[in-house]
């Protein structure tokens, strides 16, 4: 079987230049260690998970996997309080659930409804993963340096050029090109949401040409030829092929019957070949 090996394979320490789509409440243990014991990057989607969760995340995963591993954290600003009208709307939305769970229906959710940020960030200090990713939004300059300065690599999502260049700016290593194909949330945060709808092939294109930190594509990539064409994408002479790998599905099996989240470089250090990536590889 050939294989290929990229420039973020090097930054990241992983086998495949393949990295596994952080979905936050959707990744476990298991399959973030299938996925580095597959020589690609696994990674929590830590956004919802307060920082002594993630503590003992991390540490389940390394005594199942001693490869480098990923976290991802939301970026954007913590929401505050809706008014409470609204949170009666939402609330009658979903009624039915709680009633058919037997729960007590809320009047008012009251925050938090997201962990302290900070918080999660010293927890990754504590830990030190291989690599930490933003979504939403950006880290300052300052935690970038000093997350590089103890050997986590940081990585960001964009959804357009000025915010790729924003994180280039910043200092990050690699950056997520996530287009308007993507499943779950966009990472837009220099935008209005509606004003980026820029798809993966030519969001991937533009970005690869706007900076010079290794390109990961995202956003409906649902087999080998489709990670094909996105390398194709990119400009000739720094364009990058992927290879796959397959994982234990995390989120619930109706959700991944539908879904293949995953993110996969399109920036080389040395072309070679794609095998492909059947629906098998839901999940990842
Ligand atoms: C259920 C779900 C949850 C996600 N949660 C996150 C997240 O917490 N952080 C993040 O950076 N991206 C998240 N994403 C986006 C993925 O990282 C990735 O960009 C996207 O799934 C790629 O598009 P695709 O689903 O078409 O492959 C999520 C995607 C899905 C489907």
């Amino acid at each position: 079987m050939r294989t290929l090996r990229t420039e973020l394979c090097e930054i990241l320490r992983i086998d495949h230049p393949i990295i596994q789509a952080p979905m936050a409440g959707a990744t476990t243990v298991e399959l973030v260690a299938s996925v580095c014991e597959a020589g690609a990057l696994g990674g929590f989607g830590h956004a919802y998970t307060e920082p002594d969760a993630m503590r003992k995340d991390a540490s389940a995963l390394r005594a199942r996997s001693q490869r480098s591993f990923a976290v991802n954290l939301f970026a954007a600003p913590t929401p505050g309080e809706p008014p409470i009208h609204e949170q009666g709307e939402a609330i009658a939305a979903v009624r039915g659930d709680f009633e058919h769970l037997g729960l007590p229906v809320p009047e008012r959710i009251p925050p938090p409804y997201a962990p302290d940020r900070a918080q999660q960030v010293e927890a990754v200090f504590d830990f030190r993963p291989g690599a930490v990713t933003v979504h939403l939004g950006d880290m300052t300059a300052d935690t970038v340096s000093r997350l590089r300065g103890v050997g986590v690599r940081v990585g960001g999502s964009v959804t357009s050029v000025r915010e790729a260049r924003h994180l280039e700016a910043l200092g990050v290593d690699f950056i997520v090109a996530q287009g308007t194909e993507a499943g779950g949330h966009r990472g837009t945060f220099l935008h209005v949401p509606e004003h980026v709808m820029t798809g993966t092939l030519a969001l991937v294109r533009q970005v690869v040409r706007a900076v010079n930190v290794p390109v990961v594509a995202a956003g409906g990539i649902m087999d080998g030829a489709g990670s094909l064409r996105r390398w194709r994408s990119a400009p000739r002479r720094r364009r990058s092929a992927r290879p796959s790998c397959s994982a234990p599905k995390a989120a619930s099996p109706r959700y991944t019957e539908r879904r293949s989240p995953a993110w996969t470089e399109t920036r080389p250090r040395s072309p070679g070949c794609s095998r492909a990536s059947p629906r098998a590889a839901s999940g990842i």
